[in-house]
């Protein structure tokens, strides 16, 4: 049996605090990935963590290097990964505080370099993506939700969306028509390259808002309230990771 090696790729949602052991930079054939691979300690056990809009969150979600990003964490032997995500609430049930672990996934972005395979070397190569996310790493995080009482949603449709503007009111009564229940803008192309490249991948979604439109007292997303809610859920999503990987 392979050993399994967990990296987090960590976004607007982060997990706090990071015990860093040593920091890897590695180079790709795609360019520079978004930061340094940090071997970072979680309650004992080691993953290694990205920061996906890098050290300093300076890259947008259009601007992110996924390419590089997937391909760094593979090359160095990593076989699962969990991607952190701040999102915006659809569904009723997807209410902001909420951690979400979608299934499913709608990809709206454009102009992203989204895959591996278009080499005039390579054979044309098609991926099976019925089931965008990985069921062990899902279930994983699911059952260590259950395991320290954190109250999670199991399921949803993330919408992923070209950012960095949020939404239109209009664009979000689409989304929900289309069935996603939250929308964010980082889930895609990495799902999709980190499946190309055989790796076990997963969202780890915290919703900080409502998508534009649905609070309807409201005009505008409150933004300060965003980065507030962004704050606020950190400590579970850590909790959450740290039981994770644990369960690994
Ligand atoms: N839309 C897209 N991405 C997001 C949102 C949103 O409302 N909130 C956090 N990330």
């Amino acid at each position: 049996m392979t050993t399994k090696r967990l990296a987090i790729i960590g976004g607007s949602t982060a997990i706090g605090e990071l015990e860093v052991i040593n920091k890897l930079e590695v180079d790709t054939p795609f360019g520079s990935c978004s930061s340094a691979l940090s071997t970072v300690k979680l309650d004992g056990k080691e993953a290694i963590y990205m920061y996906r809009h890098g050290d300093g969150h300076t890259i947008p979600p259009h601007k992110i290097n996924y390419c590089a990003n997937i391909w760094a964490l593979h090359s160095v032997g990593i076989t699962h990964v969990i991607g952190l995500a701040a999102v915006g609430g659809i569904a009723s049930a997807s209410q902001p505080g909420k951690i979400i672990i979608p299934d499913q996934i709608i990809d709206y972005t454009y102009g992203r370099k989204h895959t591996f395979f278009e080499s005039a070397l390579n054979p044309v190569t098609h991926i099976d993506f019925v089931e965008p996310y990985c069921d062990e790493l899902r279930k994983a995080l699911i059952k260590a939700a259950a395991n320290i009482d954190l109250m999670v949603l199991d399921s949803g449709t993330y919408g992923v969306t070209q950012g960095p503007r949020l939404e239109t009111a209009a664009e979000v009564i689409r989304l929900k028509n289309d069935g996603c229940d939250l929308v964010g803008m980082t889930a895609m192309p990495e799902a999709a390259l980190a499946r190309e490249l055989g790796l076990c991948y997963a969202t780890c979604a915290h919703c900080v808002n409502w998508a534009a439109g649905l609070e309807t007292s409201k005009h505008q997303i409150d933004l300060s309230a965003m980065h507030e809610n962004i704050v606020q859920g950190q400590h579970s999503v850590r909790r959450l990771i740290i039981a994770m990987v644990k369960c690994l």
